[in-house]
């Protein structure tokens, strides 16, 4: 659950802020749930561990602890549960009560976007390419679909090592449609360990989507990955830096929003 909860955490925040938006299911209030957005449905895991510390923390503490708050802080323990970095939450984030699956559709990144792309999308957040590259670190653990890589592991063309696409190839069929939903390490070497493998794994021509090797593609973010690949101590504290002001972006403070009774609903 470690890397789903991180993630569901930056699905968060880059769509109207870290607010828990993407918790809030379709209801008559909700009409359209950011869990449908094509980047969320069938991929973000991990919303029934948020509920359940939610109704924990509801039980000794009503309303005072917002969803928000609890997936910064979930983020941050997941973090340390896989030897990675810890660092200090920030809290006071109120919950939405409005959830847009239209933004969340043009504001989390492909697979397929290019640098340039993926660079100014993070930049509307605050975040510089630094940033950037350190939070994809996060690919040192969790699972991506074979929909979502089989075009690289079956192009001639990619910019791949091919003992590691061959290697893949056996889990993800290359016939469209078929074993789509087959799971795969992003970090075939330590998986479960929130390390600076996944940018060794770059400079070897083995990353998994396409969008992680275009950060080692000789374009401007290969010093970065080379500076992460030889020092695991600048990757984490680059990455617990990066954690903590990507939980910033866009609060709900003072009275705007609520705090929600459970995550999935509004009050
Ligand atoms: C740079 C742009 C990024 C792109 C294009 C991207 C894309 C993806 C994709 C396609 C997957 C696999 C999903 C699936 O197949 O179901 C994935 C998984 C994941 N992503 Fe990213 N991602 C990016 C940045 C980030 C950032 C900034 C974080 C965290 C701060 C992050 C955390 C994760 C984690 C932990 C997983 C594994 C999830 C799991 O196993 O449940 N990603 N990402």
């Amino acid at each position: 659950m470690a890397a789903s909860l991180i993630r569901l955490h930056f699905h968060d925040c880059f769509v109207q802020g870290c607010d828990a938006s993407i918790l809030l299911e379709k209801s008559d209030s909700i009409p359209e749930s950011e869990q449908d957005a094509v980047q969320n449905a069938g991929s973000v895991r991990g919303y029934e561990v948020i509920e359940q510390a939610k109704s924990e923390v509801e039980s000794i503490c009503p309303g005072v602890v917002s969803c928000a708050d609890i997936l910064a802080v979930a983020a941050r323990d997941a973090s340390v549960a896989v030897s990675g970095p810890s660092w200090n939450v920030n809290l006071g984030r109120r919950d939405s009560t409005t959830a847009n699956v239209a933004k969340a559709g043009t504001d989390l990144p492909s697979f397929r976007a290019g640098l340039d792309s993926l660079i100014s999308l993070f930049d509307r957040k605050g975040l510089n390419a630094r940033d950037m590259v350190a939070l994809s670190g996060s690919h040192t653990i969790g699972q991506a679909q074979c929909v979502t890589f089989r075009d690289r592991i079956y192009n001639a063309s990619s910019d791949i090592d091919s003992n590691f696409a061959r290697t893949r190839q056996r889990g993800c069929p290359s016939t469209p449609g078929r074993g789509n939903a087959n799971l795969a390490a992003l970090d075939l070497v330590t998986p479960n360990q929130l390390d600076n493998n996944y940018f060794k794994n770059l400079i070897q021509k083995k990353g998994l989507l396409a969008s992680d090797q275009i950060l080692y593609s000789g374009q401007s973010t290969d010093s970065i990955v080379t500076e992460y690949s030889k020092s695991p101590s600048k990757f984490k504290s680059d990455f617990a830096a990066a954690m903590v002001k990507m939980g910033n972006i866009e609060p709900l403070t003072g009275s705007a929003g609520e705090i929600r009774r459970i995550c999935k609903a509004v009050n």
